[in-house]
This record gives structure tokens, sequence and C-alpha cells, in this order.
């Protein structure tokens, strides 16, 4: 290996004092250590793309809201554990306007981020029927939302969809729903880390699925409407966010403020229950409980036992941002569109040096240019490839993280400056001449 920009030595000596012996194993924390210290060391600067995080000002609609509501002195009160009538009102009209599905504000709860909605979910499902004992993910997916089930010691079981999209996912599901043990289903749509966006049939085939077995949908909207192919930011016109909420009744929609309106920091997100979904009683919740809906459990033994309500200020936040959007005064994506182009141009300049996206199609289409993108090398395992890539200045984490059975790694554009695009293409000319593909 000739000319790599960091030396090869310095990169293996870093990663054996972390103890790392897979490196496609190594998790998101590890590889965002590895790659500063190797640029301290080195003084080379890193093309980060393994973290997750958002990258751009937070919305200044929320900004302002939280100020003026703080300086009206709620932070000393404790916020209302079913939240804030006005946000419950506006993510109740968020969802007719971007989603064009009926939803009651009731249902519509404030969490604090959408990490909070999915660990009251998960508690909530697994406590309905005691039959019901297992998490059912269609991964790729968020490592963490895993992690929640192993800390509150909830069985769950994966498949990569990779292999099963369109008339094939239908079978695949089946196989496990029919065991009866499936209390909920999830998936994020656009999806972390592939960005594949699941069509309308595919959404139909999990919603009539889930009816048929009574299973609940946790439909994570993380990345809502960033699907950049479709304009998705006019309020109340379609084309519509899809979702599974067109096909089954029972179902959890949960909407962050972290990506859509760059808001990660204060940790805010609704988690919005279907009508029918927050009336419902189940034996499970009434032997443990002594009574209660699923909605009313979640609000108030779940969440009042995890956090006892989100902070107050950044409800007001929420609600500002979500009103402006709905009374389209604000198009929240535009602020993040971004991150599309700069997938655009990064995607460009991997391909041309002999890398392939891993999870390339939604079907027929090619997916869309996002948040995040997957690529792998002919011939090198994840492991070996996010390994190579360090000696060159470029952190990605592993595939296999995600619950992915495919060889490659997922890049994220969210910390991508201007001037890296030169230095990416100069750094991956190197890396293609060191590996010439057979
Ligand atoms: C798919 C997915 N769900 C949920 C989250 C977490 O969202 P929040 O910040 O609202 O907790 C993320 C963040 O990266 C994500 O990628």
């Amino acid at each position: 290996m000739k000319n790599t920009p960091i030396d090869k030595n310095l990169i293996d000596d870093v990663i054996k004092e972390f103890h790392i012996s897979d490196f496609s194993k190594a998790t998101i924390r590890e590889v965002k250590e590895i790659a500063s210290r190797a640029e301290a060391e080195s003084g080379v600067e890193f093309i980060k793309m393994e973290m997750g995080v958002p990258g751009l000002p937070p919305s200044k609609i929320g900004v302002e809201a939280e100020i003026k509501a703080l300086r009206n002195n709620i932070a000393s009160l404790y916020p209302n554990i079913n939240g804030l009538s006005d946000l419950k009102e506006e993510a109740s009209r968020f969802i007719k306007a971007f989603i064009n599905v009926d939803l009651k504000p009731e249902g519509c709860v404030p969490v604090t981020g959408s990490m909070q909605g999915t660990f009251a979910s998960f508690l909530t499902c697994s406590q309905c029927d005691e039959k019901k004992d297992t998490i059912l993910f269609i991964d790729p997916g968020f490592p963490v939302q895993k992690q929640q089930l192993v800390v509150m010691g909830q069985k769950y079981i994966t498949f990569d969809v990779y292999e099963f999209r369109g008339a094939k996912l239908k079978d695949k599901l089946e196989s496990y729903l029919k065991n009866g043990n499936i209390s909920a289903i999830i998936y994020s749509n656009p999806n972390n880390p592939s960005w594949i966006c699941l069509k309308e049939e595919e959404l139909r085939t999990i919603g009539e699925l889930a009816t048929k077995y009574d299973v609940v949908v946790l439909e994570d909207l993380a990345y809502f409407a960033m699907d950049f192919r479709k304009d998705l930011s006019q309020p109340f016109k379609p084309p519509y966010q899809p979702t599974v909420a067109h096909y089954t009744d029972y179902y959890v929609l949960l909407i962050s403020g972290s990506k859509a309106f760059s808001y990660a920091g204060q940790r805010i997100g609704v988690s919005c229950i279907s009508d029918k979904l927050y009336q419902r009683s189940y034996p499970g919740l009434t032997k443990r409980y002594g009574g209660g809906t699923f909605g009313t459990v979640f609000i108030h033994r779940i969440l009042y036992a995890l956090s006892s309500g989100t902070s107050h200020s950044a409800q007001y936040a929420m609600a500002a941002m979500l009103k402006a959007a709905n009374d389209g005064k604000y198009n929240f994506l535009n602020e993040v569109r971004v991150y599309g182009k700069r997938a655009e141009k990064l995607k460009k300049i991997f391909l041309n040096h002999g890398f392939h996206l891993v999870y390339d199609k939604d079907l027929d289409e090619p997916i869309a240019d996002g948040f995040y993108f997957t690529i792998g090398y002919p011939g090198m395992s994840s492991g070996e490839l996010a390994k190579e890539l360090m000696y060159y200045g470029v952190s990605a984490i592993s595939l296999e993280t995600t619950g992915s059975n495919q060889q490659g790694l997922r890049a994220c554009t969210s910390f991508i400056q201007d001037h890296q695009y030169t230095e990416l293409e100069k750094r991956m000319k190197i890396f293609e001449e060191n590996h010439p593909r057979i």
C-alpha cells in the first residue's frame, strides 16, 4: 500500500489501544474516538462520516419560542404529563398536513426524543399480552433500539430486508408473525442506515399482516419527509410522507425534532398513538396496572415512571416549529435539503473510484440522496473496508452493527464540509490505485 494519507502503523497502533480485534463490530463511538486520536496524532483532517448527528444550526423558530417560554418562567413548573396542549394540537395537525392521516391530539404525546418514544413503546407493547414477548425489527436499523431491548431484558428478532423487498416481503414477515410471539414490528422510513424508503405496496403488506396477526406497528419517522426525490414539504397537499397508518389501525408514529428540525440537543419528539390503539385495553396491561388503555398506560404509567414528562421549554419549541410548518410559514425541509446535495456529490466520488452502493434501489427506483448512504468495495468485507478507509482519513461504520447481512459501510453526510470533496476525491484516487479490481 503506497502513499496512504495517514501512516498505516499509526492507525494500527491506535486501533490496538482500543482492543478491537474485529473492526466490523466497532461501535460509532469507538470509530469516532479512533478517528479523533488519529487526526490529532497525524495532523491530517479526517472526513468524518460515522456519526448520525445533525450538522446544521437548529430551527430559529424553535429557539425563539423556547427562549420566550423560559422568560415566562415555565422552567419552574412540571410539564403536564400528557403534554402541552398546543403541542398535542399541532402534532395532530402536522400528521394531517404532511401524512394525510387523522389522529386525535390526545394520542400525540411529547417524549424526550424518539429514543424515549421507542423505549416506552417497546415496554408498553411487551406488556400487552404475555404470549407476545418479542419485537420484530425490519433491518437494517438503528443499533440503539436493540440496546434498549437489551437494557429492559426483552427479546427481539430481526431480518435484513435487502433480499425481501416488494412482493417478497409478505412471506418473510408472515414466517415470523405466524409464530404468535411478536408484539410489535419496528422499522425506520426513510431508513437509517441504508436510506431505502419502503414503497406503498410494502407498507400495505406490513399493515395488513399487522392487522391479521394483531401486532402493533412502530413506524420510526426520525427522517420525516426527507425522501428528497419528492417534494413532501407542502402542508395539506400531496404528495405526503408514506405511512403504514393507511393500512392498519394499531400503530405508533414516532416523530423526532432531531433531524428534520435540527433540534437533537433539546431531546424532543412526539409519539403519536393511533386513536384505536390509544383506546384499546389489553389483558396484560389490566393485570399489571389494574386497568388503563394502551394510551393511558403509555403516558400515566410508563412515561411517568421514566421521566415524568418532557422538558417544558422544548415542548414550546416543538409546538412552534410544527405550527409554522402546518401554517405554511416555515418550509422545514428547505433547511435540511443540503444533506441530499452532499450525498449526491459524495456518492459520485465513491462510485468513480470503484465503490458501489450497497442498498441502491427502492424496487426499480434508485434510492434518494439524503442523510445516509451505504458503500461497498469489491472483495472487501465490512470490517476490512472500515479499517482500510481509516488509512485514508475517512471514517464510517460497518453495516454489521446495524443488523445488515451485506458487506459495506454506512456513510453519513451531516458533518461534511465544502472543502472536503476535493480532498476525498484525491484520497479515493489513491485508494483505487492501491486496490485494483480484478
Ligand atoms: C432511525 C432513528 N430513530 C431514532 C433516532 C433518535 O431520535 P431522537 O433524537 O429523536 O431520539 C435516530 C437518531 O439517529 C434514528 O436514526
